[in-house]
């Protein structure tokens, strides 16, 4: 028996909700989790207790608001294993710390003729910043073969991967496929050819223990709102040597050094790159998000998270007329299927109307639903908070819907 984590019902008030007339399953963690009450009270009690601007002026609460949110940059350093805590930027989430990278990094070191290796299972985020990229410099886009499941191959990376990579960008778990990819691999081949490695972790930070050196990443970006943080708040982390070459894309307040009428000098890392108010309490959230996931143990979750996954891909995958995508093993958390004639946007709605929320469509992911050869999918993903019961009523959710459709 695959029970949940943590007492969901204590931890996760909304999980109490009961829709149209059923308990609520929530099968839509991929693209948020629900969020626990100590991430509430936290924001809560800084905007009760110690709300006011961060760096900027000497009084008590500026004083109180400061160290908060020095506290999250450590709290997030520390769990991806950064060497300091000055290599996690603050940032509104995966998206924009890809495109942080794409403009300020990229820009710098892309040159016409280089490549930039993608894979076809990357989320928008982590593909049009370097399409675009690719525009402006005249570099060209490489793309990974997939196995047959939707698995990326050692021979397959090094099939692309060679002198004239600059950027290889690969997401850790896709968010359709629960695919695990080999990340240190495809940094060892890149790195040895000069180039850099960029991570999407924004379906692998909430899911697993993420260290930045065995992953090999010079880049890795996450966002709060998947790992039961608020919305709003991410980071993008970087090696000081490539953050302190990096240029920053957002100016204005608190990331220069010296301002005159002509020109400026930039602050230091991180701050050259945390121009305007920051997300103060968004951050102060994400550590205690953080607190949270690391009192229940990134281990624990990992296998808890596979174990529902896997359990689900199997589950699926015996049933008639049900295709899911991606491996048998390992499966992480976000499982995609299709039931054959019905279009998942009327499978979400049939599902939503016993009580279990999932996600149909694209999911971002365009180029991999030409790979599959579909328009769009269902997607059921799963968290700490879900169970083996779970998966049981997705089950019975999928036999319902085509009960319903065959009326
Ligand atoms: N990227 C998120 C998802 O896969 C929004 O649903």
């Amino acid at each position: 028996m695959i029970n949940p984590l943590v007492d969901a019902a204590h931890d996760f008030p909304i999980l109490n909700r009961s829709m149209h007339g059923h308990r609520l399953v929530w099968l839509d963690s991929a693209a948020t989790s629900q969020k626990p009450e100590p991430v509430v009270e936290a924001m809560d009690r800084f905007y009760h207790e110690s709300n006011a601007n961060v760096l900027r002026s000497v009084h008590t609460l500026a004083d109180e608001a400061t160290t908060a949110f020095h506290g999250a940059r450590f709290k997030a350093a520390r769990f991806i294993q950064a060497d300091r805590p000055e290599e996690v930027i603050f940032t509104r989430g995966t998206t924009e710390s890809l495109n942080m990278v794409a403009r300020g990094y990229g820009d710098l070191v892309v040159k016409t003729d280089d490549e930039i290796v993608l894979s076809p299972m990357e989320h928008h985020s982590n593909l049009i910043p370097w399409q675009q990229l690719a525009k402006r410099t005249g570099a060209k886009l490489r793309y990974v073969e997939l196995s047959p499941d939707g698995v990326i191959r050692p021979e397959a990376l090094a099939a692309v991967i060679g002198p004239r990579t600059r950027i290889v960008a690969l997401s850790r778990i896709s968010n359709v496929l629960g695919t695990i990819n080999p990340i240190a691999e495809a940094a060892e081949m890149v790195h040895k050819h000069g180039g850099i490695m960029v991570v999407d972790g924004a379906q692998s930070v909430p899911h697993e223990s993420t260290d930045v050196h065995q992953l090999g990443a010079d880049f890795l970006a996450f966002s709060g709102h998947k790992m039961c943080g608020p919305t709003g708040i991410g980071v993008l982390y970087g090696r000081m040597d490539l953050l302190e070459t990096m240029e920053p894309v957002m100016y204005g307040g608190e990331m220069i050094s010296y301002v005159d009428q002509e020109t400026a000098t930039w602050a230091e890392v991180p701050q050259k790159f945390e121009g305007g108010t920051p997300n103060i309490a968004g951050a102060i959230g994400l550590g205690a998000a953080i607190d949270y996931l690391a009192g229940v143990g990134m281990d624990a979750i990992h296998e808890h998270s596979r174990a529902l996954g896997e359990l689900a891909f199997d589950t699926l995958k015996s049933l008639e007329g049900v295709s899911v995508y991606g491996p048998a093993r390992p499966h992480a958390a976000a499982v995609a299927f299709n039931i054959d004639g019905v279009h998942p946007h009327d499978v979400a709605q049939v599902f939503d109307s016993l009580g279990v929320a999932i996600r149909a469509g694209h999911h971002c992911a365009q180029p991999l639903m030409h790979w599959l050869g579909v328009g769009s999918t269902a997607r059921a993903s799963f968290y700490l908070y879900n169970s083996q019961d779970d998966v049981a009523v997705l089950k019975q959710a999928i036999l319902e819907t085509k009960r319903f459709f065959q009326r």
